[in-house]
């Protein structure tokens, strides 16, 4: 059995939310390298999704070991202290909320998504991190790629997809999770998708033989803060082709930049756009919110041929869609529904804000 652990976190950045500086990345890579000369892991993956730091790891330590577990909370507070603190980065170790390590990282702001299975012939990964968003912006998404016929002909077309995907739904307030088989109860399911300030997917099986299909991370930062500190940046793992969507339906969800939570202090809805890793990072109203995807190969566990997938001319048209997108929705200016509402804003200042205005209020005549 081989694992694939992504954790990410937002160790800082420079300038203001946009992207880590390189030190970052590379102080990462000599940590993980350490590991891989040791036979902790057998491989890893470095990227930056805006100014999230997104590490993968391949091992043979199965899902929850905390021996790694602690590995990369020493790494991430090491970076955070030994660089981000003195270079007095923006949101230094912003996701490390926890004091010390907390045992399976619970509560400590990382955001961690692993998952175990039996090599394949042929094993196609592909490896998303999205920034100024939230863990149910991938709702839709994955809705299209594992439930949607108009998407992914292989639900129609292949012997094995036929047989539907089974959703593990996180309700991220009462920290709960439920399983919805697809296609017989899609509604159902799009009855707690659609409902995306508080239900997030967290994994999808294939029913066929229970195979895992895909996994996201679905940290609350503000449930696990108490107030806002940053959105939940949220990534993804999803195994591909041969009995999985193929990699082209799965990127094919993302021709469409829908309209998702986040953006400017994690409080505006705006357009999702799919770009290359060169492009990873945000500016116009600290956004518009972005998502990245790295597709590899698995080779024994080696994590070979890293490939920009959205580094392609066939995704211009949504990206020119998605600015259109943030051109009207940003004319709404402070109004609902680009700002959230109050009840997503419930974690923010807003709040105090309105409360201080509590003298003004007076009987109504
Ligand atoms: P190839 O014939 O190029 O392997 O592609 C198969 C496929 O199903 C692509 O969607
Ligand atoms: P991050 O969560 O990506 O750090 O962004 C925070 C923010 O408030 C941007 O406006
Ligand atoms: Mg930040
Ligand atoms: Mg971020």
């Amino acid at each position: 059995m081989i694992t694939l652990s992504l954790f990410k976190a937002d160790l800082g950045s420079a300038v203001g939310h946009h992207k880590p500086p390189k030190e970052i990345l590379s102080m990462a890579k000599e940590g993980l390298e350490k590991l891989r000369k040791r036979k902790k892991i057998i491989d890893f993956l470095v990227f930056n999704a805006g100014d999230d730091l997104q590490v993968l790891l391949s091992h043979k330590k199965g899902k929850r070991n905390e021996s790694l577990y602690k590995e990369i909370w020493n790494l991430f507070l090491y970076i955070t202290k030994e660089f981000s603190i003195p270079s007095k980065l923006y949101g230094a170790g912003q996701d490390l909320i926890a004091k010390k390590y907390t045992k399976g990282l619970e509560g400590t702001g990382i955001g961690i998504a692993e998952m175990s299975f039996k090599e394949r012939k042929t094993e196609p990964v592909l490896v998303f991190g999205a920034d100024k968003t939230e863990p149910s912006a991938f709702n839709i998404f994955l809705y299209k790629i594992f439930a949607d016929p108009f998407n992914t002909p292989g639900l129609v077309i292949s012997l094995i997809m036929r047989r539907g995907f089974e959703f593990i739904v996180v309700d991220l307030e009462k920290h709960k999770k439920a399983s919805l088989k697809a296609p017989e109860e899609i509604y159902e399911l799009l009855s707690l998708l659609g409902s995306t300030s508080q239900y997030a997917v967290r994994e999808v099986y294939r029913r066929a033989d229970k195979e895992i299909a895909m996994v996201g991370t679905i940290t609350k930062l503000s449930g696990v803060a108490g107030k806002y500190i940053g959105k939940d940046d949220p990534s993804m793992l999803i195994r591909v082709g041969k009995g999985f969507p193929s990699v082209g339906e799965v990127l094919e969800a993302f021709s469409f930049p829908y309209l998702v939570n986040g953006w400017m202090r994690g409080s505006h809805y705006g357009p999702l756009i799919p770009v290359s890793l060169k492009d990873s990072r945000v500016s116009r109203f600290d956004g518009p919110p972005r998502i990245v995807c790295i597709g590899v190969q698995l080779k024994n566990g080696e994590i070979t041929y890293p490939t920009d997938m959205f580094e392609d001319v066939a995704f211009d048209r949504v990206r020119e869609k998605a600015l259109e997108y943030a051109d009207l929705i940003r004319r709404q200016g402070p109004f609902q529904p680009h700002r959230g509402t109050l009840e997503e804003m419930r974690y923010t200042s807003l709040k105090e804000v309105i409360n201080s205005l509590k003298k003004k209020w007076k009987k109504l005549d």
